[in-house]
């Protein structure tokens, strides 16, 4: 560790601080740099960045019926916005083994675009397993692709 750390103290942020918001306009517009997606001009991005304490969330279920009301298929969309402009993510997906191959993941996710695109969202998300290809497939058919970003995760598997 470098010696700097020995004089550095972290504390949690109250309030407003225009220095941080400076640093992290400056991230912002360092980083788009390596990839290919629009870039933003720095008053676009002072713009978009809303620091703040606390933020609420929305849950969309989009439920596919069938003739007869029963549902059969189901894609929970969730919407957020942390302050850094609203996100999406399909956080599930599921189309009862009976209707499926037959196009209702399809449309579900059509929906789910739909959504948000209409609520301009800036950055949608999805997990699925590279041995799953029929959610790869209906993913795909959407617009989502592979992202060319490194996705790191935890657990507290460890921790427990
Ligand atoms: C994944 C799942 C939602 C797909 O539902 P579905 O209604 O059968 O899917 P669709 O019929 O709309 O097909 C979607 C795409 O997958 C393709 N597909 C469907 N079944 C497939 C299969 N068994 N193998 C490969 N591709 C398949 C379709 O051709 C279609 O591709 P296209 O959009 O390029 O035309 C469904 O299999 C399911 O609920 N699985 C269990 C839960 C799950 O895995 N959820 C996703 C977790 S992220």
């Amino acid at each position: 560790m470098p010696a700097v750390a020995d004089s550095i103290n972290v504390e949690e942020m109250t309030g407003e601080d225009p220095e941080v918001a400076a640093m992290l306009v400056e991230l912002t517009l360092d980083e788009q740099e390596h990839y290919t997606h629009p870039h933003e001009t720095r008053d676009q991005v002072r713009r978009r960045l809303r620091i703040q304490a606390t933020f609420s969330g929305e849950n969309h279920l989009l439920v596919a019926r069938n003739s007869q009301g029963a549902a059969i298929g189901v894609c929970w969309v969730v919407l957020f916005d942390p302050g850094t402009g609203l996100e999406g993510e399909l956080a599930e997906l599921y189309v009862r083994p009976e209707a499926r191959a037959g196009g209702v993941a399809r449309m579900l996710v059509a929906q789910a675009m739909e959504l948000l695109r209409r609520r301009h969202v800036t950055f949608a998300s999805v997990w699925t397993r590279d041995a799953n290809p029929a959610a790869l497939a209906a993913y795909r058919s959407a617009g989502f692709t592979v992202s060319d970003q490194a996705v790191l995760t935890w657990l507290p598997i460890d921790d427990a």
